[in-house]
């Protein structure tokens, strides 16, 4: 009787401990990680742009990448006329100045790439984008950013300056077109995202 009673603790301490093992099973192969990697990956374009061209090339890329596209938009417009803007812009960039943005964006959570575009101005990235990065920059960890921008040939520190300010992102590499290679820059931009789709 004494034998009977051990075997049957015996075996209900098997049961418990399978019992265990069968309902972590199921938990480790049902995490959010392991059904987002085979969802597929969501894209999205995010620019600034003053007089149109950064708009162009972000429409292309969008066609191009099959992706939502939003763009940043200032509470205070900029001045149209372009002695003007040169001149604000000078004295932003100067003092790293971050101008109000429309509170209009798509929630960053829903995509796993991010294409991130901006004319260059004085060199730098404009400070429409820097706004909209230093309020959601951190956002953007652990998914990829495409940098992109648009110039007159004298990019500067713009694609650097969109990396630095997306801290734990997978920041790949960027593409910086000169405004007259937006229109003829189909093949130039699929092969940026071909070489992306191909690494990521
Ligand atoms: C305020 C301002 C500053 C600029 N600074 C630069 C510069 O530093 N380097 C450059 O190559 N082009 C510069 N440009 C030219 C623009 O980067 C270029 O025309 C760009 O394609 C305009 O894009 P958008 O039409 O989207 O505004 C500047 C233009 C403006 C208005």
């Amino acid at each position: 009787m004494k034998r009977l009673s051990v075997l049957l603790s015996i075996l209900l301490s098997v049961l418990i401990l399978a019992g265990c093992g069968d309902t972590s099973a199921p938990k480790a192969e049902n995490t959010p990680a392991s059904s987002s990697a085979s969802a597929p990956k969501k894209s999205i374009v995010i620019y600034y742009s003053w007089s149109g061209t950064t708009r162009r090339l972000a429409r292309k890329i969008t066609d191009a990448a099959k992706a939502d596209i939003a763009e940043i938009r200032t509470v205070t417009p900029y001045p149209t006329d372009y002695n003007e803007v040169a001149e604000q812009a000078k004295l932003e960039v100067e003092k790293g100045f971050m101008p109000e943005i429309r509170d209009d964006l798509p929630n960053l959570k829903n995509y796993d790439v991010v294409y991130i575009g901006t004319p260059t101005w004085w060199y730098h990235m404009s400070p429409p984008l820097a706004s909209y990065l230093a309020k959601h920059g951190r956002e953007l960890e652990g998914k990829h950013v495409m940098p992109f921008c648009t110039n007159g040939g004298k990019e500067g520190s713009t694609l650097s300056d969109i990396a630095k300010a997306c801290p734990g992102a997978k920041v790949n590499p960027g593409l910086s077109l000169a405004g007259g290679q937006v229109e003829s820059g189909g093949e130039t931009i699929q092969q940026w995202i071909r070489q992306f789709e191909a690494q990521k």
